[in-house]
């Protein structure tokens, strides 16, 4: 018979929220940074990266949603509070105030932290036999991959 969500173990589903959880929380933060960004950046290359950093925080958002339906879908509470992303996230704020350089480095190190959790939260469902958390953390980890790339390019000499 095959696995339903419903059917996974309740320790191991604790397990896949928390990942989920985690993941979340470095989304939302990330979403923020890039917007952040998307509103601060200046030098000459303004108009190509306040487009890369509002593709980065949309597909962002969009993103929140997904995790916290799956989390949801999981029987469990999807949590909403910025003040709990920041104690949980692996990714930090920031104010604003840096170059473009810095800012198309520290997203690109960003994007590989959320990729890093995503990646984990994957081999964890994958392990406990949640085939749909296991798609949807591939799905996401290989969007954060494409970013890091796109923004490791403008760096490269
Ligand atoms: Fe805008």
């Amino acid at each position: 018979m095959k696995q339903t969500s419903v059917e996974i173990a309740p320790d191991a589903k604790q397990e896949i929220v928390e990942g989920l959880t985690q993941s979340l929380a470095e989304t939302a933060v990330l979403t923020m940074k890039a917007q952040n960004y998307h509103w601060n950046v200046t030098g000459m290359a303004f108009g190509p990266l306040h487009e890369l950093f509002q593709e980065i925080y949309e597909d962002h958002f969009e993103a929140q949603d997904e995790l916290a339906e799956r989390i949801k879908a999981l029987g469990a509470h999807a949590e909403g509070r910025h003040s709990e992303y920041l104690k949980r996230s692996a990714v930090n704020e920031c104010d604003g105030h840096k170059s473009d350089k810095e800012m198309v480095a520290a997203l690109k190190a960003d994007q590989e932290t959320v990729s890093a959790t995503l990646r984990a939260l994957a081999e964890l469902a994958e392990k406990q036999g949640d085939v749909v958390t296991n798609d949807m953390a591939i799905g996401r980890a290989q969007k954060h991959d494409k970013f890091a790339w796109m923004l490791g390019a403008h760096l490269s000499d």
